[in-house]
């Protein structure tokens, strides 16, 4: 990315802050369970989260907000004078990250209309900050969001109670100090009513943005995404008394479908842009030097810009995994954990963002997100649209993630333009 596409409208004069912007990423990069060198960790509901949620809370009461928690943990911040019932702007992210993880991924999300309401005190926009985006705490993503949505009945109070983090605890148990209180789910539902769109500001994760050159983008669709948890189960047995002929290796089966999947996912990334498969977590039973693996746990992450082509990869998994298990005589458990279609977003809501940009002279190219986001649960309820920022060779989910602070700028005053439009 040059400087020059970046640079050329931070000069003109904004009540946007960049200088207050880059200590609001720093001060939250600081809240971490990890040192700087291996990443920014920040399990929600852990202590690191909780400092950085309340760092928000502060900064945003010295604009003149008040906050409430709702019962899914999610913070919403309004300006003391704009009344919760008032139809306003929602503008917000997650403040969650993946384990080592970067500086950006939903920060930015957040320290943009925190910095907007310190532009705009009287600004009819609602910050919120979203409980567990990533999935990476308790394995199932959005959850916040997804409880906000459906007042706890699309993601009850019982699927919660399954879930557990790295210290055995369900989003229940955990997220209690932090509000979450499964018998206010169905009053503290959203109530669309309330507000007058969404806007999810997010560092785009990918490469497209930052090799174009474009600093800021309109993203008008969300790829979809199914998730997976296998467990391939053979026979442990004694690693110096077992033939190779006479095994059920399971940790054999799962190299031999990683690779056979990964050439799939070559194809069809090939026949179509954004179709993607990641193996991310592997669990091998009894793990022991001297035993052959009895049983492999895996998961699938898998991404596409169509449902048929979520279609076609789902029956590409199933097939896949079946084949090489029946040839080896394994067997196996296949159970699809998540399931979201692609999310186009709303054509108002990125027009409205347009206009803004182009009445402050910044171009606003249309992008697409590879990424999933809150804003695609909330989308089917509210008129929902993301503003991206370009990452640095689109680097993400890694501490080398970086966006440059003059583009976060520039998303500042969109969302500016547009909420006070
Ligand atoms: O996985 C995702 O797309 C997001 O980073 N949670
Ligand atoms: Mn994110
Ligand atoms: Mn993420």
């Amino acid at each position: 990315m040059s400087s020059a596409a970046t640079h050329e409208h931070v000069g003109m004069s904004s009540s946007i802050d960049i200088t207050r912007i880059a200590r609001d990423i720093a001060a939250i990069a600081g809240f971490s369970e990890e040192p700087p060198a291996t990443g920014y960790s920040r399990p929600t509901f852990s202590a690191a989260w909780a400092v950085a949620r309340d760092y928000i809370i502060a900064e945003a009461a010295k604009t003149g907000c008040r906050h409430r928690i709702d019962a899914a943990g999610n913070v919403h911040l309004r300006p003391a004078g704009l009344a919760w019932e008032t139809p306003a702007w929602l503008s917000g992210s997650h403040l969650d990250s993946v384990p080592t993880g970067g500086k950006y991924d939903g920060v930015v999300g957040v320290v943009v209309p925190l910095e907007v309401l310190r532009a705009h005190p009287q600004a009819p926009l609602e910050l919120v900050l979203f409980a567990e985006e990533e999935g990476t705490t308790f394995n199932l993503g959005m959850l916040g969001s997804r409880i906000w949505a459906g007042g706890g009945a699309t993601l009850t109070a019982a699927d919660l109670a399954k879930l557990r983090n790295k210290h055995g605890q369900s989003p229940l148990e955990a997220g209690r100090p932090h509000g979450v209180d499964p018998s206010r789910f169905a009053l503290d539902k959203l109530n669309a009513a309330h507000y007058r769109g969404f806007i999810e500001v997010h560092v785009e994760q990918g490469l497209a943005m930052w090799d174009q050159n474009m600093p800021v983008g309109v993203v008008t669709v969300i790829n979809g995404r199914r998730q997976y948890a296998c467990t391939i189960t053979g026979k442990p047995n004694h690693a110096g008394s077992t033939e190779m002929g006479g095994r059920h290796d399971a940790l054999a089966a799962f190299a031999e479908i990683l690779w056979q999947l990964e050439q799939g996912a070559l194809r069809l990334n090939a026949e179509s842009a954004h179709t993607v498969l990641t193996v991310g977590q592997l669990f091998v039973r009894p793990n022991a030097i001297n035993v052959i693996p009895g049983e492999v746990v895996f998961t699938i992450d898998f991404r596409a810009q169509t449902a048929k082509m979520l279609d076609v990869g789902n029956r590409m998994i199933a097939a896949d995994i079946e084949g090489i298990c029946h040839r080896r005589q394994l067997t196996f458990d296949l159970q699809r954990t998540e399931a979201l279609p692609p999310v186009p977003m709303s054509s108002a809501v990125c027009r409205a963002l347009r206009t803004a940009a182009t009445s402050l002279g910044i171009s606003l190219p249309d992008v697409a997100s590879g990424a999933l986001h809150d804003a695609a649960i909330l989308a089917p309820l509210l008129a929902t649209a993301m503003l991206f920022v370009a990452s640095k060779d689109g680097i993400s989910h890694n501490p080398a993630e970086f966006s440059r602070v003059e583009d976060i700028a520039l998303a500042a005053r969109i969302l500016a333009a547009t909420v006070t439009a």
